[in-house]
């Protein structure tokens, strides 16, 4: 997943806005959610943060970028250390990222016209208060379960509008990583890390992730350094209106960590080479569509993405499940139609192990641990992330269409275009838009009242 930077340009404008020599004050949109026990739900009032990675970079006391989307700016700082040392994360007009809060409920829309200037996407996590010093806060998944309300039906192929939990740490790398004197912290969104070791994050384990830094081939808004940040993460739903998946994907080390060059590159490695070491990008996952089921989700479908539904996530020991409620029916994800995989829908160990057997796929979630790494994830606080996004690398096509593209078992994701690329889907979608409400947490069967 990349994201556009803000440039200098589309900055200036807002930063002058402000009084002379003052920056952008932070504020943070609020989101209330629900906890809830068999006893109830009671309201938490948390806001969200945008992630530091999406911020204007700048000289510390002036208007100087220091990286933009071409590279950091070697008149601005020379090295990792003094880049680390002379640039600061700026507050964010949440409005210029197509960010809108209302009550209990928010949106991401794809892109934002600016001045001078536009943004593509947005990443925000999950503060745990309303206040300007807050932490992320923090959801340990293991017999719990989650509920949303979700309308993603302008969500169109190759976009995809993504709520995930990932490991990063609850004060955002300050006290991991204090040489580094990380004084922006969670409240600036800084920390990032996911299973694919991203290594477009400016900045990683807390220092300027400024060496080889260079621009993608694909991404125009993106670059990548030397440096890249691993940990597990639960995807519980990557989606648009035409597919979703929900998948697992563990790391051998369950924190926050730092992996090196080529060592990031899951896919670097050949099929008979062996694993890296490094986190399972690709997950283990449950897409209906693939699993043969092409008639459960989608417009018109057995539950139709034209309008509004629910979607609830059940993270048990033996299994992760999910399942829909729309006018007021409740709705079961099918189980897959494909012989040699478990007659259940949702994540099992047994899933995961046939898939890549059934597919005829590298087994990347062994790799990443298995289904016991699986089971440390869900034992230990997450942050919950939530972004919507092109990708210029596959253009989604793991999400909604062939992948890899041509036809064989287990390669249809869903009814989208093979050959769209990411530039067309911004072009035709600007406009698309996710709005998730009524967020609710708690003991499993604690957040929705069920009709017979
Ligand atoms: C959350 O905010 C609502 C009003 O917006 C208020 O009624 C409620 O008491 C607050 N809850 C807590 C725990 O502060
Ligand atoms: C960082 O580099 C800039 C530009 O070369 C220089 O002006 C500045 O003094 C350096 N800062 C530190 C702390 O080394
Ligand atoms: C934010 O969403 C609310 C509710 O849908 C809408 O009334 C309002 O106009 C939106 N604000 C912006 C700036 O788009
Ligand atoms: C937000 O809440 C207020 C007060 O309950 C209500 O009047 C308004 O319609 C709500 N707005 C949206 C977009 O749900
Ligand atoms: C990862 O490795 C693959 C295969 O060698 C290559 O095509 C891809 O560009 C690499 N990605 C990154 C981000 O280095």
């Amino acid at each position: 997943m990349l994201f556009t930077s803000l440039p200098l340009l589309a900055v200036l404008p807002l930063a002058a806005a402000q009084q002379a020599g003052s920056l952008e004050k932070e504020v943070h949109p609020k989101l209330p959610w629900s906890r809830c026990t068999a006893d109830g739900c009671r309201q938490v009032n948390d806001s969200l943060v945008l992630d530091a990675n999406m911020r204007w970079l700048h000289q510390v006391g002036g208007y100087r970028t220091c990286c933009d989307d071409l590279g950091w700016d070697p008149n601005v700082c020379r090295s990792s250390a003094n880049c680390t040392d002379t640039c600061a994360v700026e507050g964010a007009q949440y409005s210029a990222y197509g960010v809108n809060a209302t009550n209990d409920s928010i949106s991401l829309r794809l892109k934002t016209n600016l001045d001078y200037a536009s943004t593509v996407g947005s990443r925000l996590f999950l503060l745990d208060s309303a206040s300007e010093n807050s932490y992320y806060q923090m959801f340990t998944l293991r017999g719990n379960e989650l509920a949303f309300d979700v309308d993603l039906s302008t969500v169109a192929c190759g976009i995809n509008s993504a709520l995930r939990f990932v490991a990063m740490d609850a004060d955002g790398g300050v006290s991991r990583f204090p040489a580094t004197a990380n004084t922006a912290g969670a409240a600036y969104g800084t920390g990032y890390c996911d299973a694919r070791c991203s290594r477009d994050q400016r900045f990683v384990g807390g220092k300027a992730n400024s060496d080889g830094w260079v621009p993608s081939e694909t991404d125009p808004s993106s670059c990548a350094g030397k440096y890249g940040a691993c940990c597990p993460e639960f995807a519980v739903w990557n989606s648009n209106a035409h597919s979703f998946s929900m998948s697992s994907h563990p790391c051998p080390q369950s924190d926050y960590h730092v992996c090196e060059g080529l060592l990031c590159n899951a896919s670097a490695r050949a099929p008979d080479e062996p694993s890296s070491g490094q986190c399972d990008p690709r997950g283990c996952s449950y897409n209906p569509f693939r699993m043969g089921n092409q008639g459960f989700y989608g417009q018109g479908k057995a539950v139709d993405t034209a309008r509004k539904f629910t979607v609830v996530t059940r993270f048990e020991d033996a299994r992760v499940s999910q399942f829909f409620v729309q006018d007021g029916k409740t709705i079961a994800v099918p189980p897959p139609t494909w012989v040699g995989l478990p007659r259940e829908s949702g994540l099992t160990a047994e899933t995961c192990a046939q898939v890549p057997a059934v597919f005829g796929e590298r087994d990347s979630f062994a790799e990443g641990g298995g289904w016991r790494a699986h089971a440390v994830l869900l034992r230990r606080p997450m942050v919950l992330a939530m972004s919507i996004s092109v990708d210029y690398d596959s253009n989604n096509r793991w999400l909604d269409s062939l992948y890899p593209p041509q036809d064989g078992a287990g390669q249809a994701r869903g009814d989208c275009p093979v050959d769209e690329d990411a530039f067309t889907a911004v072009a035709q979608h600007p406009n698309a838009k996710v709005t998730w409400s009524n967020i609710r947490f708690g003991t499993v069967g604690s957040t929705v009242a069920l009709n017979p």
